[in-house]
């Protein structure tokens, strides 16, 4: 299913929740109330009546993926389509219209269940801010339960101590029993509206006993819940606490303290998270992990004169293959005379080319360039040593998928050469040799460290 057509999906599920909210907010007011609806209210009907009749044949041409989507959390799924198709066809008639009575169409408040299975796959669905949608959820049904109970305090003819019950009507009528229900469902219970009747007594303990339940539902979720709002943010607290205990443990100096605390800052002020990346990634199945690398660095990669006009296969292998790491200012990333066995990409951050000496700057590059090639291609040593100026975020390709990326994209490898043969970094350093060893790389992976 397109995006769009899925993002279409999901206004028209809201409209349905609305529409069924008001019904089911409206539709015992009326029966309690017994007002005969006005004019605006019959057109609301009528349009809501119009909308639930729709959302039948909606549900019914919906592409199986989504349907999948929407059944697959709930605990309805085992009953399978049948049941949910009743529901829509039950709420989609038109019982005040048609039998001219409103308990009737209480009949439609079994579309609630769908509500309720939206409410699962939004929160399951949600990009960000999963618990908020939550939270916002519970006090809906909070909310839509202490209206009910209202409904239901005025049914039994409720607020009889109240003095001016004789002249209260309508909404002050209602308003009233809402604070009835309020007070004794948040166990507040003040007792100035108390019940005389026998039902009314039932109906109240009925009403206390399950205040005693939201309670604790409440007491024992909300906070868990307001905590995990910000569930990054809590992430990132408790891993400057733990690095802070660590650090004091092992009597990491001052100055190295700083750079720690400040790498950790960088990454949650890029909203990094550290190895996330590599550990999302890697939990992805194939084809999922494919796109992701794909969005996360096609722009790098494009924008890197390297790979302009390099073809789509090429793109694509190099998205796979990247792997972000990050360095502080400062940083050494390589050393002249190392043998390395990776090359870098700049996604973001300045480094320093520098020679043998440590402060000659044989160059400065910057987003989208590369280095540490040179090694690779010719199996020598770092011929210049590189050091981070600011934060670095730089993506790596390791020896194995370098040589496997040029052996299949000779166009590639040419370029690569090309360029290499234009940095000789510290010639005290480079090795006369070079020039001798343009061997294809892929048939020389030598590396005397690991020797
Ligand atoms: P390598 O020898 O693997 O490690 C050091 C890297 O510094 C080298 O690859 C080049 O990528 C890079 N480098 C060396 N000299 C220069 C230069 N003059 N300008 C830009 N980059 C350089």
């Amino acid at each position: 299913m397109r995006f769009e057509q899925y993002r279409l999906y999901h206004v028209w599920d809201l409209l349905v929740a609305l529409s069924v909210t008001y019904v089911a907010v409206v539709t015992p007011l009326r029966l309690v109330l017994g007002d005969v609806p006005a004019i605006g209210m019959t057109a609301l009907d009528g349009a809501i009546t119009l909308i639930l009749c729709l959302d039948v044949l909606v549900q019914w041409h919906r592409p199986e993926s989504a349907q999948r989507l929407a059944v697959s959390r709930s605990s309805w799924a085992g009953s399978g389509r049948v049941v949910w198709r009743s529901i829509d066809v039950l709420a989609a008639i038109p019982f005040m219209l048609l039998a001219g009575t409103t308990i009737l169409s209480l009949v439609q408040l079994v579309k609630l269940a769908r509500v309720a299975q939206r409410m699962q796959h939004w929160r399951h669905h949600a990009v960000q801010r999963a618990n908020v949608l939550r939270l916002v959820f519970f006090v809906y049904w909070l909310l839509l339960t202490a209206h009910w109970l209202a409904c239901g305090w005025l049914a039994l003819h409720g607020n009889t101590t109240l003095a001016d019950q004789v002249v209260v009507h309508g909404f002050r009528r209602y308003l009233r029993a809402l604070y009835w229900s309020v007070t004794t469902l948040s166990t507040i219970g003040y007792g100035d509206l108390t019940p005389i009747t026998d039902a009314q007594i039932v109906f109240t303990m009925v009403v206390m006993f399950l205040g005693v339940a939201i309670y604790g539902y409440v007491i024992g979720n909300v906070a868990s819940l307001l905590a995990n709002i910000d569930l990054a943010k809590r992430h990132y607290l408790e891993q400057m606490e733990r690095l802070g205990a660590f650090m004091r443990y092992r009597n990491i100096p001052p100055r190295l303290q700083r750079r720690l605390r400040d790498y950790y800052a960088h990454l949650w002020e890029n909203r990094l998270g550290g190895d996330d990346e590599a550990g999302i990634m890697a939990a992805l199945p194939e084809s999922l992990r494919t796109e992701v690398a794909l969005f996360l660095r096609r722009d790098l990669i494009e924008q890197a004169p390297l790979f302009r006009g390099a073809s789509h296969e090429l793109v694509r292998e190099m998205a796979l293959q990247l792997r972000p790491v990050v360095f502080t200012p400062g940083d050494y990333i390589m050393r002249i005379g190392q043998y390395g066995q990776e090359m870098y990409f700049i996604s973001r951050g300045t480094v320093e080319v520098m020679a043998a000496d440590g402060h000659t700057v044989l160059a400065t590059l910057t987003d989208g360039a590369f280095f540490g090639e040179v090694a690779l291609l010719f199996s020598q040593p770092r011929n210049a040593t590189i050091r981070a100026v600011d934060y670095c975020d730089l993506y790596t390709l390791d020896k194995d998928a370098f040589d496997h990326v040029l052996a299949r994209y000779p166009e590639f490898a040419a370029q690569i050469k090309e360029q290499a043969e234009k940095r000789p970094g510290d010639e005290v350093i480079a090795h006369p040799e070079r020039a001798a060893q343009h061997a294809l790389p892929h048939q020389s992976s030598h590396c005397p460290e690991a020797e």
